[in-house]
């Protein structure tokens, strides 16, 4: 359906599922453009054969240079800063990647006609209340410096649909997991914490709620929306069920089999959203369904980290994720012991 296709950022967890999907399914031309940031990884691409281009989507030249080169038709765009944690940690390179990027993307898009499809998240509705499940036309209310980069990106996205006629689609995905996380999220920290029998600081009470989809999930659903979504529109995307932390630790404990005492209840994140949940009806209309249930999908990335210690070994490793966990964690287990 498409030439030429310039996946960013897929090097990350979910472009590189994706990746991986679209040669499955046939799509022949294929460019990565990645800047291998500490959450980008090579390996997530091992044994897969197309051309990664090592670069930063805010270099406008760089990128006009790519879709000259490759002829490329569509952009898909995962590149992002994408952890919440970070974000208050470091929060400036979060509007540099989320914001200046896409709009550098959005302008070369612009400049060559090519169709954009931006991944956004379903943060950007910010924390919701009660039984509401979020719809693309709620307003934006992000409310981390990471949702609130992601929420600028999208409104630079429909800007260019509105202003300029560029063909652009935009998806807005719950929280993922699966295989190829980064360790810094919570279902590959904990899992991977709880085969080293190390505690699990969950934040605050638990009783936080996700729709925790499989990425596979996520990435069946940016392809129905590539090729039946109309133009200019937004899609939810997830598994349409939430459960919460709690019991997200209980699933991923099982599957492993560690015991409920490695949990430690450790000072809240800051601004913690209380609940998040998307109604993916508008994408289930182009014929698409969600094949993981949470509980599913959790046990099934669980299992997969479980089954590739080679993988997550390394990262755990690496000065700087050990560098990170002391900063993020140290004191909070300390004061929760
Ligand atoms: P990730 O952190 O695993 O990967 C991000 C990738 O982008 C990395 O490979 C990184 O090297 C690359 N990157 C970062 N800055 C870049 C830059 N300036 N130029 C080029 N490449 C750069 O993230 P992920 O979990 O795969 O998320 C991918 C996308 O999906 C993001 O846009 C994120 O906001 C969105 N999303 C994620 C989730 C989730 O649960 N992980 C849910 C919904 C939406
Ligand atoms: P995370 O994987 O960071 O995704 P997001 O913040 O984008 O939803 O976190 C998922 C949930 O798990 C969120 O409610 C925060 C919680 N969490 C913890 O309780 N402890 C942790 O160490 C982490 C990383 C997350």
């Amino acid at each position: 359906m498409f030439r030429s296709i310039l996946v960013t950022g897929g090097c990350g967890f979910i472009g590189a599922n994706f990746v991986r999907l679209l040669l499955e399914r046939g799509h022949a031309k294929i460019v990565v453009l990645d800047k291998l940031t500490y959450a980008g990884r090579l390996e997530n691409l091992a044994g897969v054969d197309v051309p990664i281009v090592v670069g930063d989507i805010t270099n406008l030249e760089l990128v006009r240079h790519v879709c000259k080169t490759h002829n490329i038709d569509l952009i898909v765009n995962f590149a992002a800063e994408t952890h919440v944690d970070q974000s208050i940690l470091n929060p400036f390179v979060f509007t540099q990647t989320n914001v200046q990027g896409t709009h550098v993307l959005l302008e070369v898009a612009r400049e060559l006609g090519i169709r954009f499809h931006q991944i956004s998240t379903d943060e950007v509705y910010g924390t919701i209340d009660g039984d509401h499940h979020s719809l693309e036309t709620d307003p934006l209310r992000p409310r981390s410096p990471y949702s609130a980069s992601k929420a600028a990106g999208d409104q630079l996205v429909q800007s260019y649909h509105v202003t300029y006629g560029l063909d652009t689609t935009i998806s807005r995905g719950s929280n993922n997991v699966g295989a190829y996380q980064f360790l810094e999220k919570v279902v590959p920290l904990f899992t991977t914490n709880a085969i080293l029998d190390l505690p699990l600081p969950v934040y605050g009470d638990g009783l936080q709620m996700r729709d925790y989809t499989h990425v596979l999930d996520h990435c069946t659903g940016i392809l129905a929306i590539l090729e039946h979504g109309k133009i200019g529109e937004v899609y939810n995307v997830g598994a349409g069920a939430t459960i919460s932390n709690l019991e997200m630790l209980e699933i991923l404990l099982e599957t492993v089999q560690k015991p409920k005492s490695l949990i430690r209840h450790v000072a809240d994140r800051a601004g913690h959203d209380k609940r998040y949940s998307v109604n993916v009806q508008k994408l289930q209309q182009l014929g698409w369904n969600a094949q993981f249930s949470p509980r599913a999908a959790i046990a099934t990335a669980a299992k997969w980290y479980l089954e590739h210690p080679n993988y997550w070994q390394p990262v755990r490793q690496s000065a700087s994720f050990k560098a990170y966990y002391e900063r993020q964690y140290a004191n909070r287990l300390e004061a929760a012991a």
